[in-house]
Order: structure tokens, then sequence, then C-alpha cells
């Protein structure tokens, strides 16, 4: 096999090992949401509901909630510990709850 072969074989087989883990990831993030925003993000409580919120929405909110723009209670608290990537996972994780 040719090298070129061998370095897209191994790209594509990265490339999946990196897709699942980036579903478990974004399971994993979401569920230090659950204690208030229900399992999956289905409150039961006050607290809205996360499940099917728009991804473009729950992203700007989280920023807002960094910057301090949105006030809050406790998300400023909460969102400022994520990066922007993990943010993305989290917001495709969620819209894509029913
Ligand atoms: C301690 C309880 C608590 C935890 C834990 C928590 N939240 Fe929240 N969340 C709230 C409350 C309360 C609000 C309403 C705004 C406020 O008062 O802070 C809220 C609002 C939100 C909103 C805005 C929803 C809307 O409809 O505008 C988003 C998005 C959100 N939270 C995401 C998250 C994510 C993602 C996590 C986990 C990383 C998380 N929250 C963890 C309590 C919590």
């Amino acid at each position: 096999m040719s090298f070129s072969r061998l370095a897209l074989a191994s790209f594509l087989l990265l490339g999946c090992i990196n897709l699942q883990a980036e579903g478990r990831n974004a399971a994993l993030l979401a569920s230090s949401c659950a204690a208030c925003h229900g399992t999956k993000g289905h409150s039961v409580g006050g607290t809205p509901s996360l499940a099917g919120l728009d991804r473009l929405y729950f992203i700007e909110q989280m920023r807002l909630f960094q910057t301090g723009e949105r006030p809050a209670t406790v998300m400023m608290q909460h969102a400022l510990g994520y990066s922007e990537e993990e943010i993305r996972l989290m917001a495709d994780y969620f819209a894509a709850q029913k």
C-alpha cells in the first residue's frame, strides 16, 4: 500500500472514531445540565426546557450568558466553563431531542 493510501485510510478511520466520541461527549456535557433542565433537556420544573431548542438560539443564549448581556440567576456561572466547540455540541444534542 502506498503511503498516501495508508494516510487516507487512517484519516478515514480517525474520522469515524471522532464522530463517535462527539456523540458521547455531547451526552456527557448535557448530563451536567439535567439537574435543572431535566433529562435530555425535558424540564419538569420551572426551568426552561432545552429539548428541541433551535441550535442558533441556544448558541446565542449561551454566548449572552457568558458575556453577561443576558441577565440570569444561575446561567452566567454555568455558561462560563464551556468552549465554543462544547456549546456547539450541546446545541446539536438538545436540538435533536424531541
Ligand atoms: C442550577 C440550575 C441550572 C443548571 C445546572 C443549568 N441551568 Fe440553564 N438555566 C437555569 C435557569 C434558572 C435558567 C433561566 C435563566 C436564569 O435565571 O439563569 C436557565 C436558562 C438556560 C437557557 C436559556 C433557555 C431559553 O429558553 O432561553 C439555556 C440555553 C440554558 N439554560 C442552558 C444550560 C446548559 C447547556 C446547561 C448545562 C451546561 C445548563 N443550562 C445548566 C438553570 C440551570
